[in-house]
């Protein structure tokens, strides 16, 4: 009998793929994905050679880890809530919200349909995205003909990209730049500092405006700064212009101050002229109050003939 039941388990087991052709002729691919920290990152995944498919549940679990980080069953999520299917009716695609530094690395994808279960291996990599690049000269001023740095300076990205130099003409200056990395992790948070420095042993002022900008590391632009350059001249007369901004201000200040001051003394004295007239006929039942209140105002009262 129970050599019977095992012979009708193996032909069955044997008929299996005959009977549900679909679960090997259907796939589950997913592209390797590239988020942005604090960002929303999606990590695109298809059923391939399927028209009519249901998610029944799905698991994600980091390679190197035992327990899923995020399932989907019966229509609810568990484990990291900042995790999630992107839309269960439309495909197994996955988002994360909020991507964090810790998101990168291989991921096992199980999903789970009504035409069967599929595991696929997916990869997420980090970045981040570069701040607002800031540009300077050094020297501040610059005299045509003379010697300067350009500098442009970019923070906060990773992995490390690049600075790209261009004047107003659009005439590529890279080339003679140099890009330094400095690389820094505090707990986890990567970060590169990139500052790129473009020395002119005589520059042309009327090259400038420059342009730099600063790319990642997949040569995408994050952001860029247009680079004025000052000639000594201009410069100067910029400089006294703030500073004679700067003596109004002053001025300003003092006048209005010493009006303050002013209105307050007479408001002091005004007051204090006041506090003697009222004094007399009011005195008495404030008496316990004004002697606990100013040693001054008992003295007065006690001079007062
Ligand atoms: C950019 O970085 C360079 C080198 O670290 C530094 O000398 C320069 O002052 C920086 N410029 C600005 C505007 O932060
Ligand atoms: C500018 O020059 C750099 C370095 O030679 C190069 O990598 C980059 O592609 C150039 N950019 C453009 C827009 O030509």
């Amino acid at each position: 009998m129970s050599l019977v039941m095992v012979m009708v388990i193996v032909i069955i087991s044997l008929f299996i793929p005959a009977v549900r052709p679909s679960q090997d002729l259907w796939r589950l691919e997913c592209l390797p994905t590239v988020g942005i920290v604090a960002e929303t990152t999606v990590i695109n995944c298809n059923f391939k050679d399927i028209q009519e498919i249901k998610i029944e549940g799905v698991s994600l679990k980091k390679i190197t880890e035992n327990k899923p980080l995020f399932t989907f069953f019966e229509e609810t999520n568990s484990g990291d809530p900042r995790f999630g299917l992107k839309n269960p009716a439309l495909g197994p695609s996955l988002q994360i919200s909020d991507t964090k530094f810790s998101d990168e690395g291989e991921y096992l994808y199980y999903v789970l349909t009504d035409t069967g279960e599929k595991k696929v291996q997916l990869r997420i990599t980090i970045t981040a995205k570069y701040k607002n690049p800031i540009s300077s000269t050094w020297p501040k001023d610059v005299t045509d003909g003379g010697t300067v740095d350009l500098y442009c300076n970019a923070t906060d990205g990773y992995p490390a990209g690049f600075i790209h130099w261009f004047d107003r003409s659009g005439t590529n200056w890279t080339m003679n730049s140099d890009l330094t990395k400095a690389t820094n992790d505090t707990n986890g948070l990567k970060s590169v500092a990139l500052s790129s420095k473009l020395t002119f042993k005589s520059i042309n002022l009327n090259l400038g405006p420059f342009r730099c900008i600063v790319l990642n590391s997949k040569y995408v632009q994050d952001g860029e700064s247009t680079l004025q350059i000052t000639s000594a001249r201009d410069g100067s007369d910029k400089e006294s212009s703030i500073t004679s901004n700067t003596t109004h201000i002053v001025a300003g200040v003092m006048v209005i101050g010493s009006l303050i001051v002013g209105l307050l003394c007479a408001l002091l004295i005004f007051r204090k002229k006041n506090v003697q007239h009222d004094r007399r006929p009011s005195a008495h039942p404030f008496l316990s109050y004004e002697s606990g209140s100013t040693a001054e105002g008992d003295l007065e009262s006690d001079n007062t003939p």
